[in-house]
């Protein structure tokens, strides 16, 4: 008798962790007796010609610590049809049936769509068209509602970490102000989990529009104490109070969200000319979404992974996995990509953040 088939893809942007999860849904669903085809750069792998690899324990033998997707990814394609913040896509319903139809041909008893937000909404789409979906949370940004995070935060909250360290000496040394663009997209938590563990002075996000004069007063009144340098971290989606967020474009041909980028060098400029102070700014980019997971990152990418087969094997379709107190559960897609999370500018973290005198422009 031939195995049931589950279908794995990666989609959206890349992430620490991908790996991880693959190795945990291809071996969790090889012990339940299922046959695992990993479809190729995301959705697109499911379209004509369609492009998959079978999956199997040694094929992920040993993959779990490196970066990157070995199934490859794409935020771009013929899946994509949005192109403003925080739109959700929403997909030709002739490439539904394609995708559908070739789900089908292969046997997939069901496919785990491992995606950040909008790719959890196109796996969405995928369920009403028929096909049995789980999903899996994947965001470097952890923006993601109804799980308490995601694999590929904490990697990227590392990197920047890493980056403060280094550019406080420098800047140090010089008696500089450094500012640093962090990733995140419209929310702000790799900025305030970084550059709080990185020992920010100044922390810009997009749920608290700023003001340059505070910030530059407040670089002012350090440099009257005697501190040299002033390190401030800006989200690239932070948006000065009188002012607008700073974009890129849109990606190439037009497809996807989009591109963000461009306010820290504002920032910097603005600092120098209204402080005085020599200033010089950094982006950090996509250094924070390439390299090897952190051990927190491979451990959820690996939970997360057995998390999906379960749903799957209970036929929670529909479903995510959902991390919350320490547990992996399952809920509904259509609740986690309702809205994303952004960080509560009442919260405990930010009270705290400012009880140590960190500076938020506002
Ligand atoms: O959502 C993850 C993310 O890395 C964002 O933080 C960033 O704005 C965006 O993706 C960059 O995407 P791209 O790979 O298209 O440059």
């Amino acid at each position: 008798m031939s195995r049931k088939r589950i279908g794995v893809l990666t989609s959206g942007g890349d992430c620490p962790g991908l790996n991880a999860v693959l190795h945990g849904v291809v071996s969790a669903a090889t012990t339940r007796g299922y046959e695992v085809l990993g479809f190729l750069d995301g959705y697109e792998g499911l379209l004509n010609p369609v492009r998959y690899q079978r999956l199997d324990p040694v094929s992920v033998s040993h993959i779990s610590h490196l970066g990157g997707t070995i199934l490859g990814t794409t935020n771009r394609g013929r899946f994509v049809a949005k192109v403003g913040s925080g739109q959700k896509p929403v997909i030709d319903p002739q490439i539904l049936r394609q995708a559908k139809d070739a789900c089908r041909g292969l046997g997939i008893h069901a496919l785990i769509c491992i995606g950040g937000d909008g790719s959890l909404s196109t796996s969405l789409q995928l369920q009403k068209a028929g096909v049995n979906v789980v999903g899996v949370p994947k965001t470097i940004d952890n923006d993601i509602l109804a799980t308490a995070t995601s694999f590929g935060f904490d990697s990227a909250v590392s990197c920047v970490v890493d980056s403060l360290d280094r550019l406080h000496t420098t800047a140090r040394s010089h008696k500089r102000i450094m500012v640093v663009e962090t990733m995140g997209r419209h929310a702000g938590w790799i900025a305030l989990h970084g550059g709080l563990a990185g020992g920010a002075d100044s922390i810009l996000i997009p749920e608290i529009p700023f003001h340059l004069s505070k910030v530059a007063e407040f670089a002012k009144e350090r440099a009257s104490l005697g501190l040299a340098s002033t390190m401030i971290v800006v989200a690239e989606g932070a948006i000065p109070a009188k002012g607008h967020l700073s974009t890129i474009g849109a990606g190439l041909r037009g497809q996807g969200e989009v591109r963000l980028g461009g306010i820290g060098a504002h920032v910097a400029q603005e600092m120098e000319r209204r402080t005085g102070q020599e200033t010089r700014h950094v982006v950090l980019g996509h250094l924070q979404r390439g390299g090897n997971p952190t051990a927190l990152d491979r451990i959820l990418g690996t939970r997360f992974g057995v998390g999906a087969v379960e749903l799957v094997v209970k036929k929670n379709f529909g479903h995510m996995v959902s991390y919350q107190n320490y547990e992996m559960g399952g809920v509904a897609i259509a609740k986690a990509v309702a809205r994303i999370r952004t960080v509560p500018p009442k919260g405990q973290f930010l009270h705290h953040a400012r009880e140590i005198g960190i500076c938020f422009g506002d």
